[in-house]
């Protein structure tokens, strides 16, 4: 049986979580897709640098094209983040007939319609489920669970970092930069933190989400956000005698007319609400259906094995799909034009 082919781009944190989820469970993806899977060529910026997971290193090169233009190759990984010069890879990748799975909101949030776009025109699926809150099947969720409601509200802490930050700040008293550094050294944080704290990595995930939950195109620009830095232990302390949490939260909203409203911001809950207790490097999406009413949705928002997870299970998803032949299928175009309730005022 021929076995699958993954070239990777990037081994960090996301990428050496994927090559120990390809080797680890095997028998279960053999069981899903019937053919072996194997990482093949890995690109990385440093091929000194010490890895903390075995690795042969004649898979490592510095070189994207022996991944993007190797015939040998079937899927796509790219866990090496960045915009510009991901996006060229991303395409060129595609438009060599390769299927594409990415956990880059940063990229997916500016040309994610360009690059679905591409993706269908060439028969390739380009999947990116970890891109939003790590471990938690969101997109997928959205996408297809719900795939049959209108959805008219998004809700949730989707940042691990800032919360893992705000929760031992407010838990244990620490000082922020001290847990900013400890979130960084567990990998949660992006290789520039400043997205995490001021709010914008958050804001690419809810543009993202509210692209795909209500049909319509939400750019970056359209996301009101406040990050976290600005906000002092003596904040929290004097919240916490309150009776409230701080939690970094996004929302998103629709209404009767379809205007639509997306904000990032910290935001003080009541103790008792369900955000409230949601901690460390933990997400919660909360969802609202006009039918299916209130759903939440929670696990791990960013980490190694939990956002690899929602990797290699994007990958076992277009292997699926390459047996059925219905590559470049999954996602609908956007059904609505965005109004945004800001133009009304
Ligand atoms: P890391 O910084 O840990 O790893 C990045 C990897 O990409 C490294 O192996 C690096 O090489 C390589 N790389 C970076 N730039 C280049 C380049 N120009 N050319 C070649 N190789 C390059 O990042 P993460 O694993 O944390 O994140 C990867 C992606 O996943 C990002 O888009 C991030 O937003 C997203 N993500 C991360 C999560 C997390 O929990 N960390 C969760 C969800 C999504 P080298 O090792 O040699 O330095
Ligand atoms: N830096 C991101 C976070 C990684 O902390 O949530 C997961 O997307």
């Amino acid at each position: 049986v021929k076995s699958i082919s993954i070239g990777l781009l990037g081994l960090g944190t996301v990428g050496s979580g994927v090559v120990q989820i390809v080797e680890r469970h095997q028998d279960k993806l053999m069981h899903q897709i019937g053919c072996p899977v194997e990482v093949t060529k890995i690109v990385v910026k440093n091929l000194d640098k010490k890895r903390d997971i075995d690795i042969d290193p004649a898979k490592l090169t510095t070189d994207p094209n022996e991944v993007i233009e190797n015939p040998n190759i079937d899927i796509v990984v790219e866990v090496m983040g960045g915009i510009e010069e991901t996006r060229n890879y991303v395409i060129k990748a595609l438009r060599n007939k390769k299927h594409v799975v990415t956990a880059n909101k940063d990229l997916m949030a500016v040309y994610g319609a360009e690059l679905l776009q591409i993706a269908a025109e060439n028969g390739c699926d380009l999947f990116f489920e970890a891109s939003v809150a790590g471990g938690i099947p969101i997109i997928r969720s959205l996408v297809e669970g719900l795939a049959s409601d209108r959805i008219l509200k998004l809700m949730g802490i989707v940042n691990g970092t800032t919360n893992y930050i705000l929760t031992k700040m407010t838990e244990e008293g620490r000082a922020y930069e001290e847990v900013l550094k400890e979130a960084q050294a567990l990998g949660y944080a992006e290789a520039d933190p400043t997205s995490d704290v001021e709010g914008l990595d958050a804001a690419r995930k809810m543009a993202i989400l509210a692209t795909l939950g209500f049909s319509m195109l939400i750019d970056l620009d359209d996301v009101k956000v406040t990050g976290i830095s600005n906000i002092t232990e003596e904040d929290l302390e004097y919240c916490k005698r309150l009776g409230y949490t701080m939690k970094l939260i996004g929302i998103a909203s629709r209404d009767e007319q379809d205007k639509v409203e997306v904000s990032v911001q910290p935001t003080l809950l009541p103790n008792s609400h369900p955000l409230a207790s949601v901690n460390d490097v933990f997400n919660a999406v909360y969802v609202y259906g006009e039918a299916v009413g209130e759903t939440m949705f929670y696990g791990p928002g960013a980490g190694r094995l939990p956002t690899a997870t929602a990797v290699v299970s994007d990958v076992v998803e277009v292997m699926k799909n390459m047996r059925l032949g219905v590559n470049g299928n999954r996602f609908a175009a956007p059904q609505f034009t965005k109004q945004l309730k800001s133009d009304e005022e």
